[in-house]
């Protein structure tokens, strides 16, 4: 069996190398030809997979990449894992699934199977992806070809998190492609979690997603409150985690980061409109989580002003760029924000991150391309007037920044346990 992985990012390399490794042949098709020849040479662009992961599997021959989408007519499936963003209005993007779906419409033969796994509102599989497909093959999905939905779950930095162990959720067009999806992941994944349609399963990714963000948006704001009337919110997280049963610990940050909980979301919001509903629960986090970084500033503002100094001209260094501790994923990163906000309440802005050493280009975030990570050492660190922590990487000494920086802002606790002097640090 022979299958293609379109979209080598975050979640298609690894899976690209799940499949490989469970003796499935692999062609990843990518529009990025950096990517193709990185795996070309087994050479890793992503921090948490590998070089050697993947030269294993490249010399093995049993995973290639390329940029032709005409090859896809020697594939049996293909697996589609493209962004699906959001637009400058906020409303979904799936212009990079529909896009691939042309791009391979014109190959597909009888038989083949299509499975979409960027995550997305109820309706993409059946109704958008299937009229391009249709449209572009001249053929039928259910008969002709078939259709399935099936959501990626990944746990970027956790290192107990391997793909063959998470249960994968599947959706198909009809009962036989649902079948013919069971059995192209069963190769690959220990558990298969069948259920009726595209739709649901699109519906279940999004449930977990919405889970997430609507549990940090409550404790974001048990934070806020706690501080008011001098509880810690990380002391009362972890006393209330020792309850066995009917509780899941959720912690507070300093915004929402990354590429799923910020945006897919909003995904359902955008949908639910046309069938007249409302999604109140998800338009109140997505407001108190957008208000954290503002929270967070204030707090800083206020750090300064215990020491005599204003916001204005002061250096301030953010503590970690990628939006998560122990990865170099820095896409929509509260960070971003946070140093946006410092900037034009007139702070001299930097940023330490020891994962990511330049700010390669983003669409949201173009006026800090090129800046770079500061050096960590004491004579560059004790500059600033204060740091800003906001992204908990184990790989940063803590010790070392209480003393050499006088004044820090916490919004991950990571300092509890440092030696500090009074009023050195300030939770936020
Ligand atoms: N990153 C995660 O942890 C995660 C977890 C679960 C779900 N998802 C979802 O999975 C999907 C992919 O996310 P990701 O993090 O892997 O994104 P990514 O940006 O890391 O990778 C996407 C890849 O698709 C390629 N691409 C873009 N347009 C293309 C096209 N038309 N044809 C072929 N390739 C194209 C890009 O070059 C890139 O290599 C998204 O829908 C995302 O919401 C991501």
């Amino acid at each position: 069996m022979q299958i293609g992985i379109v979209g080598l990012g975050y979640v298609g390399l690894p899976l690209s190398l799940q499949f490989a490794r469970s003796g499935v042949t692999v062609l990843g098709l990518d529009i990025d030809p950096a990517k193709i020849d990185a795996i070309a040479k087994g050479a890793s662009y992503i921090k948490h997979i590998e070089s050697s992961a993947i030269a294993a599997e490249v010399s093995a021959m049993r995973f290639s990449a390329s940029t032709d989408f005409r090859r896809v007519k020697e594939l049996d499936a293909v697996i589609i894992c493209v962004p699906t963003p959001l637009n400058k209005n906020r409303e979904p993007d799936i212009s990079f699934i529909l896009r691939t779906g042309e791009a391979i419409a014109p190959h597909i033969k009888r038989g083949t199977l299509v499975v979409l796994e960027s995550t997305t509102y109820p309706g993409t599989t059946d109704e958008d992806l299937r009229q391009v497909l249709e449209k572009g093959s001249g053929l039928k999905a259910g008969s002709d070809f078939h259709l399935a939905f099936s959501p990626e779950r990944e746990d970027p930095g956790n290192p107990n998190s391997k793909v063959a162990s998470i249960p994968k959720v599947v959706g198909g067009y009809t009962p036989t492609c649902l079948e013919k999806a069971k059995a192209l992941y069963g190769k690959a994944i220990k558990s298969v979690i069948p259920v009726s349609s595209c739709r649901a399963a699109e519906a279940t990714k999004l449930l977990e997603n919405i889970f997430r963000g609507v549990n940090i948006a409550l404790v974001n704001e048990l934070k806020v409150v706690y501080a008011a009337m001098d509880i810690d919110i990380w002391e009362v997280i972890n006393a209330a985690k020792t309850k066995p049963f009917g509780f899941m610990p959720f912690y507070p940050g300093p915004g929402l980061g990354g590429h799923c909980i910020p945006i897919d979301p909003f995904y359902l919001t955008w949908k639910a409109r046309e069938f007249g509903q409302n999604t109140r629960f998800i338009e109140l986090a997505g407001e108190i989580n957008t208000a954290m970084p503002n929270y967070v500033v204030n707090r800083l503002a206020e750090a300064l002003n215990a020491k005599r100094k204003a916001v204005n001209g002061s250096r301030i260094l953010l503590l970690g760029l990628a939006y998560k501790a122990n990865v170099d994923d820095m896409r929509e990163s509260p960070t971003y924000v946070l140093m946006d906000l410092l900037k034009k309440r007139g702070a001299e802005v930097a940023y330490y991150d020891p994962h990511i050493p330049i700010i390669t280009p983003t669409r949201e975030h173009a006026e800090w391309t090129g800046t770079k990570s500061v050096a960590w050492n004491k004579d560059s660190i004790k500059n600033f007037d204060a740091v800003l922590i906001a992204t908990a990487h184990e790989a940063v000494n803590y010790q070392e920044l209480a003393d050499w920086c006088a004044c820090i802002v916490d919004t991950r606790n990571v300092m509890r346990g440092v030696k500090v002097s009074e009023g050195q640090v300030w939770p936020a």
